[in-house]
């Protein structure tokens, strides 16, 4: 297409609102095989994350190595769209991070950029996307540890929502496993405490209550380091 007959024929349509009713013939005549009438396809999840803002924070996969944001990779579709929702809406909130801003902040002012549309594209984006290794714990964890943790786990009844080693949560519900630990650190210890709120999390907060600084030490420890099946 050469360039002189695109502007020609714009000018031509913006002078004249009568040509707005043919625009589709006005192109044809100057560019008969490159300009199909088909509407403009959606963007994909993927395009939208990346255009949104979102890989700043989070990385082009939704897993950027940073230990308090969350790997958003291979986790729960519907889960992911409810808490950017929720974000959105203020409904959860968080603590402060080093600046003394909360940490949902800088995404709460982004999250009005996206329609609901987009919000559910990029949560199916997101889901599929492969989960990352695990970022390896230094010093790494030792048998003992890990046993400890899985045992608390356990005993703390997280299996009932979360499932398995945090891999098979309920519909809508998070995958723990290889999620950051200072991420699962920060979120256990904000659920206790009732600084994150949200309708859901009123049947964790009877197990949320129960956990120590020791437990989720070894809670998030032993989740951090299991692998997420592949979908
Ligand atoms: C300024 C940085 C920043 C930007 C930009 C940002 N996020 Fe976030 N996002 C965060 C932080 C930090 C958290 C964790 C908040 C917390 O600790 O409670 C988070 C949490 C999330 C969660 C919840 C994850 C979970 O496991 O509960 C989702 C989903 C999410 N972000 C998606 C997005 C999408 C989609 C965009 C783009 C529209 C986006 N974020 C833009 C920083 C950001
Ligand atoms: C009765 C069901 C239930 C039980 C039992 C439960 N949880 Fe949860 N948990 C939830 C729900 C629901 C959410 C998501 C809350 C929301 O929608 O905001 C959640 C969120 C979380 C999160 C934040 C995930 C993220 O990506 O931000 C962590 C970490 C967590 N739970 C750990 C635990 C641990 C550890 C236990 C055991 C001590 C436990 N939960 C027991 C229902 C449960």
């Amino acid at each position: 297409m050469k360039p002189i007959h695109c502007i020609a024929a714009s000018t031509f349509l913006a002078l004249s609102s009568l040509a707005l009713s043919s625009p589709v013939a006005a192109q044809d005549a100057a560019a008969p095989a490159a300009a199909p009438a088909a509407a403009p396809a959606a963007p994909s999840g993927k395009a939208l994350f990346a255009s949104k803002t979102c890989v700043a924070c989070h990385g082009v996969n939704g897993a950027k190595p940073r230990l308090v944001y969350p790997v958003l990779a291979g986790q729960d579709a519907k889960y992911l769209l409810e808490q950017m929702n929720a974000i959105a809406d203020g409904s959860r909130v968080s603590g402060l991070d080093e600046r003394g801003y909360p940490r949902t902040e800088g995404m709460k002012d982004v999250m009005h950029l996206a329609s609901a549309e987009e919000r559910a594209a990029m949560a199916d984006f997101l889901s599929g996307v492969p989960a990352p290794k695990p970022v390896a714990l230094d010093p790494p964890m030792d048998e003992a540890r890990q046993a400890a943790g899985k045992e608390a786990y356990l005993k703390g009844g997280c299996v009932t929502c979360h499932g398995v080693e945090g891999r098979k949560p309920l519909s809508a519900y998070p995958l723990l496993a290889g999620q950051k630990r200072d991420y699962l650190k920060l979120q256990m210890t904000e659920i206790r405490d009732g600084v994150r709120k949200g309708a859901k999390l009123a049947a964790m907060m009877p197990f949320a209550r129960k956990l120590d600084e020791a437990k989720i030490s070894l809670i998030a420890d032993y989740l951090s380091q299991i692998e997420r099946l592949p979908k």
